[in-house]
């Protein structure tokens, strides 16, 4: 399952960029509102920061014109690795179609259900992006709804890939990649969490001390 960091935060995105297995950026207009700057500018900086694709969302939620228009101007600005965000209402669902149709790559957000993942699936969508966090929040089984919507994309081998987000634990990651989610969006300070293990610290002090023995031996 392919890693990709939920932020907008520069410093976060470019340490872990660094750290090789972050393979995109996912952001939404509440992130990037946390920074200061404008999508463009948080956009124009990130495209440099990483080389994968970089999630970001239409704001005019719609009107399918002005949301297409967005969605170009995104595009066209920054054609590298964009994938133009859209929500999973009636206006996204056609936008999704249209910018299908041209190649566009696209990412359907706020996903709560399985018939909500068909329908993106059924409009071309690069991506759809189940929400496990919030699900959980109003006691819905979130792990339930990923493994819905992994039967149904391997029932009729859509291509559209399945992004789990909302992640709010390591568990959230570990269950989406044993579901056969295609890739997990984490905030920066779980994907801290994921590396760390109190026996791996324990183990490590021992072997270092261990070795400092076996140096003095040899000396
Ligand atoms: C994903 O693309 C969204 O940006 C994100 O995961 C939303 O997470 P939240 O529910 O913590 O706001």
């Amino acid at each position: 399952m392919e890693l990709f960091i939920d932020t907008a935060n520069l410093k976060e995105i470019e340490d872990a960029s660094s750290w090789g297995y972050i393979k995109g950026v996912t952001t939404n207009p509440s992130l990037i509102a946390k920074e200061g700057l404008t999508q463009e500018e948080v956009i124009n900086r990130i495209v440099d920061l990483i080389d994968g694709p970089i999630s970001a969302e239409v704001t005019c939620d719609d009107n399918v014109d002005l949301m297409l228009k967005q969605a170009h101007k995104l595009y066209e600005t920054n054609k590298k690795n964009i994938v133009i965000k859209l929500p999973i209402n009636e206006a996204g669902l056609k936008v999704c179609h249209q910018l299908s149709k041209e190649h566009i790559p696209t990412n359907l957000t706020l996903c709560f259900s399985a018939n909500q993942a068909l329908l993106a699936m059924e409009s071309g969508a690069t991506y759809v992006s189940p929400f496990l966090g919030r699900l959980d929040d109003i006691g819905e089984n979130s792990f339930q709804l990923i493994q819905e919507i992994v039967t149904i994309k391997r029932n009729y081998q859509y291509k559209t890939k399945i992004i789990c987000a909302s992640i709010r634990n390591p568990q959230h990651v570990k269950t989406s990649a044993l579901l056969g989610a295609d890739i997990a969006t984490v905030p920066y300070k779980i994907l801290l969490k994921l590396k760390q293990h109190h026996l791996t610290d324990s183990g490590l002090a021992t072997f270092e001390k261990d070795a400092l023995k076996t140096e003095q031996l040899s000396k």
